[in-house]
Formats: C-alpha cells, structure tokens, sequence
C-alpha cells in the first residue's frame, strides 16, 4: 500500500501540494545585507531538488527596522510595484526555490517586542513595537532580569498609526512575494511574535478595538488577511502559524475562537506549533528548564510536540487544511499523524537542515521504516553560556546549529 505522505492536498485558493512533506520556516541567517543572495538561493536550490510538497521559506521580516536577527531578508521600505530592481532579485529567490516544480511559501513576520536590540535599524536603544508595553520576561530572578534588559528593549504600545503601517507592510510583502512568482505567503503568528503577541491576553492588554475580547486580539491579524487578499491574485495562497494551547489551560477556548474567525475568514491552511522565547517549546525545551519535548502521555507515544492541540483543531474544522510541526523524526511518526487524522501537512524543520533531501527517503518504498527516521541530539550549549536560562540558551543553542547546518550545505558541504 502507497504511504499516505505521497497523496497530493489542494488548498481553498487552488494551490496544489504534490505531496504531504513541507519544509518548515527556518531563519537561515544568511542575509548580510537583508536582501537575498547567492548562497540563500543555493541553499534552496537544494532543497528545490528535495522531493518536497511546499517549501516554507525563513522568516522573512516585514520592516528592516524591527527583526528577528540581523540577518533576515527584509522589506526595506514601501513596495509599489516600481523597483524592477528589488523584484528581479526576488523572483531570483522564488525560481531557486520553485526550479523544481515545488510551490514556495514565503513566511512574513514582524517580531514586535521580541525583536533583540541589535536586530533592526531602529538601533540598540530604539524601542520595540508591541500591542502593549509588557517587557520581555524570560524569568523572575535577577540573572533573568539582567539578561533580558541587555538582550532587549522596551516595547512600546502601538499608536493606530503604528498599527496602519505595520498592517502595510505586511501587505506591500505579500504583495512583493506575489509579484516575484512565489505561491503563496505564512503569516508568522506563532512563537511570540507581534501577531502572536496581539492574539494573546498576556501581552495585549489594549482596551481599544484591538484588545480585550479574543475577538478584538484577532482583529489585526484579521485586518492583515483581508487587506493582502485584496492585493494579491485569487490562487496565491495565503496561511497561518499558529500557536497551539494545553487542552485544560484558559486560553484554549480563546484561542479555538480565533481560528475559528481565521477559518470563517478563508485562511488557505493553518500550521500548529507553540511556544515563544519566554517558553521555547516549539523546540523541545519549555521554560521548567526541561530539555525535551513538553508531551502528554497520550502524546509521548508519537513524535508530534503539538498532536492533541492538532486533533482539537481538527474536530471542530474539519476542511481547514492543517499543518502540524515539530518533533517528526520518521517516517512511521509522520505516517500515524495522517493515519490519525490530526493533520493533513506535516511540518519539517531541523530535518530538513540536516538532509534537505529527506522527502527522497520518506517517499521511497523500497527503504524500510527503520532506516527512514534520524536521531537528532541537542545541540551543545557553549560552556560560557551555561549560567544563563537553560531553556533559551539550548533553544539559541539549537537554531544557531540548525542555521549552520543550512549554511553548510549551501556551501556544498554535507558531513
Ligand atoms: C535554525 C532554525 C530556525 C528557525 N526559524 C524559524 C522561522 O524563521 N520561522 C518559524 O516559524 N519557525 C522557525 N523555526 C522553528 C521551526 O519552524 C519549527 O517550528 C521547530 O524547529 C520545530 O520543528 P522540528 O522539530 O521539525 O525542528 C526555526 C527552527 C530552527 C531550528
């Protein structure tokens, strides 16, 4: 019997994944100048070449005074369709990533007030942007405290303007990811980030029109949607990550209320992850200092950090296209996921930095299942960090390792 993962998904604008295995969004740290550049294209020229069913590019940053790192590629100022110059060097970008006849999705993102002090244009001592000014707070000691005064600054509560331009940028993004033949772009709205921080009541405590109820929190997520659909063609596909909830925690039923309003609003698809740097579980580590995966019982027995949120989501809409990532290994752990009916897509991040060719393995059946699945150990953490939160070290740990797999490979080196 053919493995589930080769069936192909059709998306609501049309789109067409040829099969179930995306490579998930990974900030590849690349972008010295914030634009693309040769080496980001040939490291997505590999994974082109991958066998992929949608390949998420990293985060791309909506404005180059606030990112995540200081090397995402970034818009730069206002897009209008006039800089032949700028688009050439995107549609650079999208044919690397599409050479192959996979559809590419670039994810765009606004980090808000976790975006690190050297991170951005705005310079060390410029605010951040936030719905609310809630500092960053990774811990209640004063090692903690100290760290996240230097790491960064303080938010600032967006003005209506602020809000009106940042809702802009997203959509001169989309529009610029439209124009330069990508298929499609993610609204980065997981792991903490401005939309992220606008959906959840810790850190939007507005009493405007954008805070207070879980419908107000949505509403600029809302807005971006509709605003980017208006700009781009009817068949470019435009989706969501999202952060899960636990089952018993009190923003659960907020948050099923704002996919519920994202679904009734025609989101394409929507990816379930979790965490933020306050909590970094989307990467295996919680904020306990605990080093691995935060899985029920029920969970523990599969690879999946957020399958029960998946399945949650799923029961209640079940035509929204999902996709579930973090912690797929194998080949058998993807399969049960399908098999399970908690996901249609699953997303694959570090993987994908280690073998950009993976889906190869994963699609053909005459490997068996125990010589398709990796064994992936934590990255080391640098003894002159060890005195700092485990949590965000290991998680930095991680991303740094994974960013530098990604760039080996780009330079041709695969040991
Ligand atoms: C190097 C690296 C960079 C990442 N950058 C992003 C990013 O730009 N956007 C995003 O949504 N998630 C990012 N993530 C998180 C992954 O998309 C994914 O959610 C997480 O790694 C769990 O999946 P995995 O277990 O397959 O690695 C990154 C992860 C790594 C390892």
């Amino acid at each position: 019997m053919s493995s589930p993962l080769a069936d192909a998904v059709k998306l609501p604008c049309g789109l067409v994944f040829p099969n179930r295995l995306s490579k998930a969004a990974m900030a590849e740290l690349m972008a010295k100048t914030n634009h693309p550049n040769p080496k980001l294209l040939d490291a997505y020229e590999s994974w082109a070449e991958g066998g992929w069913g949608c390949i998420l590019t990293g985060n791309v940053q909506v404005d180059v005074d606030h990112m995540g790192s200081p090397f995402d590629p970034a818009l730069h100022s206002e897009y209008t369709g006039k800089d032949e110059a700028l688009l050439s060097e995107w549609k650079k970008y999208a044919d690397a990533c599409q050479k192959h006849g996979t559809p590419a999705i670039v994810q765009i993102c606004h980090p808000g007030r976790q975006s690190f002090r050297v991170a951005g244009r705005r310079g060390i001592f410029g605010s951040t942007l936030a719905p609310s000014a809630v500092p960053m707070n990774i811990g209640n000691g004063w090692l903690e405290s100290i760290v996240a005064a230097i790491t960064w600054s303080q938010p600032r509560e967006m003005t209506r303007a602020d809000i009106e331009r940042v809702i802009r940028q997203f959509v001169d993004t989309a529009r610029l990811a439209a124009d330069a033949g990508f298929a499609g772009v993610e609204l980065h709205g997981a792991h903490g980030y401005l939309l992220d921080q606008f959906l959840n009541a810790k850190t939007n405590i507005r009493s405007d029109e954008y805070g207070g109820t879980p419908a107000k929190r949505a509403r600029f997520v809302l807005e971006i949607l509709a605003e980017i659909r208006k700009v781009v063609p009817a068949d470019f596909c435009v989706g969501i990550k999202l952060n899960s909830a636990d089952h018993n925690s009190a923003t659960f039923e907020d948050t099923m209320a704002q996919i519920k309003l994202l679904v009734e609003a025609g989101i394409d698809f929507m990816e379930v992850s979790g965490g933020s740097y306050e909590d970094t579980r989307m990467m295996g580590y919680t904020s306990q200092t605990t080093p691995q995966a935060p899985k029920s019982e029920r969970t523990a027995a599969r690879e999946a950090y957020f399958l029960e949120f998946a399945k949650g989501v799923r029961q209640r809409h079940p035509k929204l296209i999902l996709m579930l990532t973090g912690g797929f290994r194998s080949r058998a752990g993807a399969e049960a996921a399908l098999k399970d009916n908690a996901c249609d897509l699953i997303g694959i991040a570090r993987p994908a930095a280690v073998d950009p060719k993976w889906p190869m393995k994963l699609l053909d059946e005459s490997i068996p299942d125990d010589k398709v699945q990796l064994q992936l150990n934590k990255a080391p953490v640098p003894f002159f960090a060890r005195w700092l939160p485990l949590y965000l070290v290991g998680a930095g740990a991680e991303s740094t390792y994974y960013a530098d797999q990604i760039q080996r490979f780009a330079r041709g080196l695969h040991d």
